[in-house]
């Protein structure tokens, strides 16, 4: 069910609601501004709270306020900006923060005031309560459905609201909701969701959205000679699929721009398998597959003038008497011979079909995501993604565009003393190198897919699922990567 929003021009504290949620600049006292205010309408109770707590507007400070029928907002939630001018980032994490909250509190209806300053406020205030709303509840029973939603949320501002800030609201909802479609894909069990079903959610998303949508069954991924997604495929009852989705915009494009994502449905890691502890995490491991259909839902909606397409490869790793294994030699879409060492290095293998077909397009960038390894998170922890690009300005773009969306990324360098490791003498190349770098040298696996092309590789293994829920991410799958494409679009377009 859909959020009701809508942008006004009104005091967010005489719109009625459960909860308003206003952002306070560092500095603030109960002598003027929204301190002053509510002191007026409830009296010295809120010097008393304000001291009490120490609650000046510092960021991350928050003051709670129950109104009591005093005001048409009948809770008032209070949040430390730490300064007066914020970024579109800080609006979004606030309205994030706020609707969580808000939705924790079992409200219903939901005031945001719109900070002065920001450049595109209505817009990232709208991602941000999507964002933050957000929960995953398809397989709950009984008492353990939610009784309370949050159905209607008003945007409050100061100033006049324009055409622009209605729109901007609008399209924030949708980008907002197509993010949430990766995390619901993430979330959705692996008995549910197998390669099958998540090309035909892609296929519904590009239906709904007017995309293109091509999916290759096991028949056509043999005739096309993906004998690598295949290869992972073959210990599974669930046969693999490819999908390609297509945006065309309007007016001729003058970039091609190419989102490959890894969609393993479930990772047992095969005849290497996986120890029991935590497997039930690698149902997540479609996370970069699901951002890449949450991005083609996104880009429907901002409808860039570049053209863009969403390539996903879906498989399911598992053991079994027609499983791959350590030894086995394969070829590949791009005519490579690669030799399997480890069955649990599969990510990699379904991606390079994946970048061989993309590179066979032409396109401007190519830019892959994946949950590819654990080293990433030990490298740089649960929350950063780490990106490799074979272009020093291409790193530049990605990096700014990161920042620009608010997400953490951290480049990690493509090594050349490492690509010695996956030699092979039995193929042109093996699958993994030793221990050491295994992040690295997974991407110097995965460049040898695509050619001279401008490439991107984001590996993000570690902030593509959350143990519990930080700025505007859930627990569960979080879509993190989604709105960093987004940008790195809307810059190239
Ligand atoms: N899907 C995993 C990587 C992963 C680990 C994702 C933890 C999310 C959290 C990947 O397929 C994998 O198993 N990688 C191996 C590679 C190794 C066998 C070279 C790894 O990282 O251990
Ligand atoms: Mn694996
Ligand atoms: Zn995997």
């Amino acid at each position: 069910m859909s959020i009701k929003l809508s942008v006004v021009s009104q005091d967010p504290l005489r719109i009625d609601a459960d909860v308003a949620v206003i952002g306070v600049p560092e500095g603030a006292t109960t002598k003027e501004g929204i301190l002053a205010q509510l002191e007026g309408a409830l009296g010295p109770v809120v010097s008393r709270l304000v001291k009490r707590e120490d609650f000046t507007g510092k960021k991350d400070q928050t003051l709670d306020l129950q109104t009591n029928g005093a005001l048409a907002a009948h809770r008032v939630l209070l949040m430390g900006l730490g300064k007066a001018n914020v970024t579109d980032v800080e609006v979004r994490l606030l309205a994030a923060k706020g609707a969580r909250l808000a939705l924790g509190g079992k409200a219903e209806s939901l005031t945001i005031a719109l900070p002065e300053g920001a450049l595109h406020a209505a817009r990232a205030a709208a991602e941000g309560v999507v964002l933050g709303a957000y929960r995953f509840t398809s397989f709950l029973t009984g008492d353990r459905i939610p009784k309370t939603n949050l159905a209607r949320v008003t945007l409050a501002t100061a100033g006049r609201v324009s055409k622009a800030d209605r729109d901007g609201a609008a399209l924030g909802q949708k980008v907002g909701e197509s993010v949430c479609i990766a995390r619901d894909l993430i979330n959705t069990p692996p008995n549910e969701l197998y390669p099958e079903k998540l090309a035909k959610a892609a296929e519904e998303v590009a239906k709904a959205n007017g995309l293109e949508c091509k999916i290759f069954d096991k028949a056509q991924l043999t005739k096309r000679g993906m004998k690598l997604i295949l290869a992972v495929g073959q210990g599974s009852a669930r046969d693999p699929r490819l999908v390609h989705l297509t945006y065309k915009p309007a007016k001729p494009a003058k970039k091609k721009l190419v989102f490959v994502g890894k969609g393993l449905t479930f990772d047992s890691g095969g005849l290497c398998i996986k120890p029991a502890q935590g497997m039930e995490e690698m149902k997540g491991d479609m996370g970069g597959a699901a951002n890449v259909v949450a991005l083609m839902a996104a880009v429907a909606a901002t409808k860039p003038n570049v053209e863009v397409h969403g390539i996903i490869g879906c498989a399911e790793n598992m053991p079994d008497g027609n499983a791959y294994r350590p030894g086995d030699v394969f070829g590949s879409l791009d005519g490579k011979t690669v030799e399997i060492i480890n069955t649990d290095a599969e990510g990699r293998l379904v991606l390079a079909d994946c970048l061989a077909y993309a590179r066979a397009l032409e396109p401007d960038l190519i830019l892959d995501n994946a949950t590819l390894t654990g080293a990433c998170v030990v490298a740089l922890g649960p929350t950063v993604s780490g990106f490799f690009a074979n272009r020093e300005e291409l790193a530049d773009q990605f990096r700014k565009a990161a920042k620009a969306a608010g997400e953490s990324t951290w480049q990690l360098p493509l090594v050349e003393e490492l690509r010695e490791g996956l030699k092979s003498d039995w193929a042109d190349i093996k699958h993994t190198a030793d221990r050491w770098g295994g992040s690295i040298t997974a991407a110097l696996f995965l460049r040898e897919f695509v050619g001279d092309r401008p490439w991107i590789h984001v590996d993000i293994a570690g902030p593509s699922l959350a143990n519990k829920p930080y700025g505007i991410y859930p627990k569960g799958g979080t879509g993190h990567g989604v709105l960093t494409f987004l940008r790195l679009i809307e810059e190239l377009s």
